[in-house]
This record gives structure tokens, sequence and C-alpha cells, in this order.
């Protein structure tokens, strides 16, 4: 099976778990999307009722187009269920996430759930996070003096490119290129990249949340409940 049959098994194995009158949070990324198709699936074939808290304007959009109603977080009671997917999984179910730029309103999307349901192939899990990168979302005001502090700490990134919104940063950093990508909330992405495996996540946390202009980093902690995971042979595993 390749990497896009794994991923619409698992969107069609998650969407099994929404019931009619969930309020369902969308995550963002492409198993996320799976996902939402699955869900658009149900909801046109099944008549299923649902309302649904989208993690980025992208998502909310492909849910809206596909009939499903999306409100503001603000307006939503409370959220069911939230399913997304992951950058990096840990053996004690920590997350890295945010190759999609959303890990802000992920991270307060999950935090606002009842259950988050984390959908990844095989290629997620890690024995220690920190094999790619981590992202941490910055507020552009100031953002190279932000990054200064970050590299004062000993840490080595670079800011994410690629346009993907269109909200502009007010601020424009020096010497810098046309192309930084900035997220949905109008912040711009670093992304820390590590010669060694994480032994103490939590710690770099702390460290990079104290740094006035650091609004959020990739790392989800104590969030994922239910972590699915694909494999190449079609079968479907929940991490114990
Ligand atoms: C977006 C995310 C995504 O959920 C994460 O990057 C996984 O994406 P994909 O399912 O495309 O591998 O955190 O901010």
């Amino acid at each position: 099976m390749d990497a896009i049959e794994i991923k619409k098994e698992l969107g069609q194995k998650a969407a099994q778990l929404i019931q009619s009158g969930m309020i369902v949070g969308l995550g963002t990324g492409s198993t996320a999307e799976c996902f939402i198709h699955s869900l658009i699936h149900r909801v046109k074939t099944e008549k299923l009722s649902i309302q649904a808290v989208a993690s980025s304007e992208h998502s909310a959009e492909l849910a809206r187009a596909g009939g499903v109603p999306v409100m503001d977080l603000n307006e939503a009671p409370h959220v069911d269920i939230t399913v997304d997917g992951a950058d990096e999984i840990d053996p004690q179910k920590r997350l890295i996430k945010g190759a999609g730029g959303a890990l802000l309103r992920e991270k307060i999307l999950a935090s606002a759930s009842r259950s988050m349901v984390v959908l990844a192939d095989e290629s997620k899990l890690v024995s220690h996070l920190g094999k790619t990168k981590l992202p941490i979302e910055i507020l552009s005001y100031g953002a190279a003096a932000t990054r200064r502090h970050i590299e004062a700490l000993g840490y080595k990134g670079s800011w994410r490119l690629g346009l993907f919104s269109e909200i502009r940063p007010t601020f424009r950093l020096p010497q810098q290129t046309e192309n930084l990508f900035v997220t949905d909330n109008g912040h711009l992405i670093f992304d820390l990249t590590f010669s060694h495996p994480l032994q103490n996540p939590e710690q770099l946390h702390s460290e990079l949340i104290q740094i006035p202009g650091v609004l959020e980093t990739g790392f989800f902690f104590h969030l994922a409940k239910t972590i699915l995971i694909g494999h190449s042979n079609g079968q479907i595993k929940q991490l114990s």
C-alpha cells in the first residue's frame, strides 16, 4: 500500500469514530485532509449531522465545500473530538506538529477538545523527538530579535519560506526575501533543527516559550489520546 492509500485508510477509520450531533475538530495536512474527505462522504451518504471547527482556513474551506458546516471555535460550546496528523510521534505519545504551519491553531483546538485522535503512517514513529525539525510560531514584530534570543540559547534554525496566506506580517525582517511563510494568524515560522535526538523536549519547550515573541512550539504533550498508525501492509494499529 502506498503512502496516499495509507492516509485514505486512516481517514476512513477515523471518520467511523464520528457520530451525529458531534462537534468535530478538523486538523491540517494531507492526512487530516483524507479524514475530512471521509467525513464529507459520511455526511453526504449517511446524512450524518455534525458541525466542525477547523485548525486552518484551508481545512475550513475544504469542509465547507463538501457541505460540512464549520463554526468559529469561539462559538463552539465544546469540541467532542479533533482528528489531526503529526510529524513525529515518540513512545510516550509526545508529538511534533507544524510542518503544515498550523501548529498554534492546532494546539488551541486540540487543547479545547475532549479527545484528540492522531493519524500517521509508521514513518512518523521516532524513538526520540527532534529527528526532522521543530516548528516555532513567532510574532512578526521583532522577529529578528526573537530569533537572536533563540540562537543565544544555542539552537539553530531557519525561517520557513513559501507564502501560503494572504495575511502579510506588519513588520519586515531585515535582509529577508519576499517569500516568508505566513501563518493563517499572520505570524512567521522558525524551524529549529537538531544535531542530536532530544533527551528532554519539555525543558526545550519551556526555554523557548519564555522568549517574548515565541507564540507556540510544535511540541504536543499529553494531548494525543488515541494514535492510529497506518502500516504499508494495510493494517492500522492503535499505539498503546
Ligand atoms: C500541520 C501539521 C500536520 O498535521 C502535520 O504536518 C502532518 O501532516 P501530513 O499529514 O501531511 O504528513 O501539523 O501543521
